[in-house]
């Protein structure tokens, strides 16, 4: 069982760099941060409404991770969904013949986590994670909240029907069979035919909702940051927000 998404796994060249854009300029509060010697990655996990955005610079070469920021440059990585038991979920994923990283939950900065592998979900690299028990309590805001990821695929339709399958995921909408929308707990999946975003299969760009938007907007000034705005929206240019093509609207 799936309960929301978890994060959105960030590859950059260098996690100082990042905290520029995402700490200071869009304000996001850090969760934790860590080194993972295992894993040839510092990460750090920063607090996004319901979800996370997780930051991942390499601290070597021969990783997954250092060899996707070497051939595709920084930018938009993976997904985590969130489950209670990801023991249990990675064991009966497996046992539906879905090809996985790891057959068993390791470690991770989300808690206990597992890799599928992106053949397994038409090239989105998805991680289930179930994160520590915490003590219950506020969550603390936050000035902008993950809204929907957008993923390319070729046949969308096919893409959706995997997701639901394995995932349980339920549709939000349906638009003459070429888009679709699953829920995610608060969040959601947007499918696109991958020729309408310059065809790629996979992981495409990052929607979020701000609350104060005017004052989004000074902190772009202030910054620096290259986006095109509009009245309620904004679109960061990739080479501003570390490789990520992501929308900023002040409307849900
Ligand atoms: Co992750």
């Amino acid at each position: 069982m799936i309960r929301r998404i978890h994060h959105v796994g960030i590859v950059v060249g260098r996690l100082t760099d990042a905290y520029a854009f995402y700490r200071e300029t869009l304000g996001l509060s850090l969760v934790k941060q860590a080194e993972l010697p295992d894993q040839g990655v510092r990460a750090a996990l920063l607090r996004a409404g319901d979800s996370e955005i997780e930051l991942l610079e390499p601290t070597r070469a021969d990783t997954g991770v250092g060899r996707f920021l070497d051939k595709r440059g920084e930018g938009l990585h993976h997904v985590c969904f969130e489950t209670p038991e990801v023991g249990a979920e990675i064991a009966d994923l497996q046992a539906r013949g879905v090809p996985v990283i790891d057959a068993k939950p390791r470690p991770g900065l989300a808690g206990e986590i597992a890799f599928l592998h992106p053949k397994a979900c038409d090239g989105v690299l998805v991680e289930l994670a179930t994160p520590p028990r915490e003590p219950g309590g506020p969550v603390s805001t936050s000035p902008l909240r993950l809204k929907r990821l957008v993923i390319g695929a070729r046949d969308p339709g096919a893409t959706t029907a995997k997701f639901q399958s394995l995932f349980g995921f339920s549709e939000l909408m349906i638009n003459g069979g070429l888009r679709s929308m699953l829920a995610v707990g608060r969040g959601a999946l947007l499918i696109v035919p991958d020729e309408e975003v310059g065809g790629t299969e996979g992981l495409v760009a990052l929607s979020m909702v701000v609350d104060d938007f005017p004052g989004l907007r000074r902190a772009f000034e202030r910054n620096g940051v290259k986006a095109l705005l509009g009245t309620g929206e904004v679109t960061v240019e990739p080479e501003s927000s570390h490789g990520v093509h992501l929308h900023i609207s002040r409307f849900e």
